[in-house]
This record gives structure tokens, C-alpha cells and sequence, in this order.
């Protein structure tokens, strides 16, 4: 995919919100910090186009990002939504924000009809936490096509990358799982996260 543009499009709480026109939709979820505004600014090399926060909780509202995209020789536009959502498991907001976030976020991730992957970013630095492994199984168990991406690898020696993969997919209980090793700051996994959009945007 080459990516021509992206631009913020809208923020939503609620369907009425959500984009009038439908587009192919990735989505990026992930407990508070792990990276996935990071990811989407490196992903359309954008600058700031979601905004990053060294602050757990900064995306409260499911941001919608278009993307115009060409396929090599591909006459035709592609254009697609990213999708930002707010981080899990950030204890801060306290139990009523939790309540309203999990109840809006499954409205979406459960209604939409365009959404083509989710792709759930767990911090490579670390062994997923309860709420990883509980969101991954909730993912499968309600049919979403789940693509695990390891954030922040550049903080990693490459054994250690490596060795905390295999971590990632014994916690997750799928040992032969794909799990994508991704830098923002070194745009490590771009290449391979953008083949795997034009494949489903091809699709
Ligand atoms: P919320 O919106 O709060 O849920 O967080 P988020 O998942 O969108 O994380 P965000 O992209 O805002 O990044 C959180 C922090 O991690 C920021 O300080 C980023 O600079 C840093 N960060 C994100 N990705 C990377 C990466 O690939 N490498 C390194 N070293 N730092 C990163
Ligand atoms: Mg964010």
C-alpha cells in the first residue's frame, strides 16, 4: 500500500457519531500507553495525526482516521479508516469510566460491518497483563480476526524480542500464533503490517 494521505476524520461515543460513509475499517486496541497512537502516526507517517501522550489515557473517544491509500499498480483508490480507541485496563479513569468505555467500545467492535481486522497491541517489555489475555479471548470468541502486534521493540535486545514473543503467545494459550514485532521509532514491522492491509484492502 502506498498511503497518500490521512487525516483525522471524526471522534465517536455512539453510532450516530461514526463516519457516514463506510469504508473498510483496521481497528488498534491496546492498554493505555502501549503505542497505538504511535503506531497509526508511523503506519501514515503523519505526523501528529493521533495525538501521543507519555500519559496513560490519552484517546478517551473512537477516533477515525482516513487513509488514502493506492495499491502499487492498482489505478484504483483505497481509501480505508484506522481506528483509535481508548486504552484498557487503565485503572485511573475508575470504575463508572471503565463501565461506559467497555460498553461503547463493544457497541463498536460488536456493530460495525466494516471492520476488516483488529489488531491488538501488547508491550513487548512485558508479560501481557490479565486484561491482554482476557480481551485476545474475547476478541476470538466473538469472531473478530485478531492480528497481535509487540510494541516498542527498539527498547529490546533482539534475544529479548524474541524470547518475549514466545511469552506473548504462551499467555495468550496459542503457541503457533503470529505476533508482529513493531517500532514507531524505527518503524520496524511497518512493511509487513502494511502488506497484510493491502491484502484484506485488495480483498
Ligand atoms: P492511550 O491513548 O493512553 O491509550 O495510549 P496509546 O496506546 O495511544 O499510546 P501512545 O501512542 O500515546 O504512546 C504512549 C507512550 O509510548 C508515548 O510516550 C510514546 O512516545 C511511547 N511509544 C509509543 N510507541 C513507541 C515505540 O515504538 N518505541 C518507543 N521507544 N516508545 C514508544
Ligand atoms: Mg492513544
Amino acid at each position: 500500500v502506498i498511503i497518500t494521505q490521512g487525516k483525522y476524520l471524526a471522534s465517536a461515543v455512539k453510532p450516530e457519531q461514526y463516519p457516514e460513509i463506510h469504508r473498510k475499517e483496521i481497528v488498534f486496541i491496546g492498554r493505555s500507553n502501549v503505542g497505538k497512537s504511535s503506531l497509526i502516526n508511523s503506519l501514515t507517517r503523519v505526523n501528529q495525526l493521533a495525538r501521543v501522550s507519555s500519559q496513560p489515557g490519552k484517546t478517551q473517544t473512537i477516533n477515525f482516521y482516513e487513509i488514502g491509500a493506492k495499491i502499487d499498480d492498482d489505478p484504483g483508490r483505497k481509501d480505508f479508516y484506522l481506528v483509535d480507541l481508548p486504552g484498557y485496563g487503565y485503572a485511573k479513569t475508575g470504575a463508572q469510566r471503565r463501565k461506559i468505555w467497555s460498553r461503547f467500545i463493544n457497541e463498536y467492535l460488536l456493530g460495525s460491518e466494516d471492520l476488516q481486522f483488529v489488531c491488538q497491541l501488547i508491550d513487548s517489555r512485558h508479560e501481557p497483563m490479565a486484561s491482554d489475555v482476557e480481551m485476545f479471548h474475547w476478541l476470538v470468541e466473538h469472531n473478530l480476526p485478531v492480528l497481535v502486534i509487540a510494541t516498542k521493540v527498539d527498547k529490546l535486545s533482539k534475544n529479548a524480542v524474541a524470547k518475549n514473543i514466545s511469552q506473548i503467545k504462551r499467555s495468550l494459550g496459542v503457541p503457533e500464533l503470529d505476533v508482529l514485532p513493531y517500532s514507531s521509532v524505527k518503524n520496524v514491522g511497518r512493511e509487513e503490517l502494511l502488506n497484510v492491509i493491502a491484502d484484506c484492502l485488495l480483498e
